[in-house]
């Protein structure tokens, strides 16, 4: 009905997450920037279960982008680490929770045990159909993007969709994964990133000053309400809305 459906179609079904301010967060309290990150795995349980409890569809977290490369050897190595660790910890929970996860991103750069990790996880949470959590690891957009044109190499149209898909083969996201609905980016920038270019062309983008270790149950919720009032048109006309004054 009616009513069912409006509600429906104010729960986001692809949530994206931009965790940033893990380096901010450990500097104000004298604490190294690793510690920043290891902290930054507290968030990501509490948006895992709100996510499970509330139907989300799809998760994607972006946990390591490719210009991160460029931060120092050490920090590299520590958050290579904590994937792995995470990766390892959490699959018994996964499995329990119907919590299906992959990894999205280049995989040839990263360490063999990490890569390992990586796909005892995919095999053992494949059953999973509560939600798909994907983690972006070694991830560009622009690179997934050119890599799947590559692949086309055809003078023929292409749907949207179709492309979708097959830039979802190529990053490794199995079972592929829609657009994303609602994109949220933590610790105060506003841009984002080279993350999920092509999937956030229609997404509903919110912005918290929150940085994100500290980003909490609340904040999702406050997330979430934010999306609901927007007025999704996809370039259309679209049925009366409330006016709404820009807030830029
Ligand atoms: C950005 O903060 C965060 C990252 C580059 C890494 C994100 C990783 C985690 C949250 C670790 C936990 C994730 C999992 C899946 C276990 P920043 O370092 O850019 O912070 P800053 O802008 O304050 O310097």
């Amino acid at each position: 009905n009616f009513v069912m459906s409006s509600l429906l179609a104010s729960l986001p079904q692809h949530i994206a997450i931009i965790m940033d301010g893990n380096g901010r967060w450990a500097a104000r309290r004298g604490l190294d920037r690793t510690r920043g990150h290891r902290a930054g795995a507290r968030p990501v349980a509490r948006v895992v279960e709100a996510g499970v409890a509330q139907g989300t569809s799809v998760l994607t977290l972006y946990a390591f982008s490719a210009d991160n490369w460029h931060r120092p050897r050490r920090e590299v190595d520590s958050l290579m680490r904590l994937l792995e660790r995470y990766l390892f910890t959490e699959t018994a929970r996964c499995v329990a929770h119907g919590i299906r996860v992959s990894v999205i991103g280049r995989r040839d750069r990263l360490n063999r045990s990490l890569v390992q990790a990586i796909e005892q996880v995919e095999q053992r949470t494949r059953a999973g159909e509560n939600l798909h959590l994907r983690l972006a690891v070694d991830y560009s957009a622009r690179a997934a993007i050119l890599r799947t044109a590559m692949q086309l190499q055809s003078d023929k149209a292409v749907e949207a969709a179709e492309f979708l898909s097959r830039m979802n083969r190529v990053i490794h996201s199995s079972p592929a994964a829609p657009a994303v609905d609602l994109l949220i980016r933590t610790g105060g920038e506003r841009r984002l990133s080279d993350f999920l270019l092509w999937e956030c062309a229609y997404a509903e983008l919110v912005f918290t000053d929150r940085l994100w270790p500290d980003f909490d149950e609340h904040d999702l919720e406050g997330a979430l309400a934010e999306f609901a009032r927007r007025d999704r048109r996809y370039g259309r006309v679209g049925p009366p809305a409330p006016v709404r004054v820009a807030s830029y």
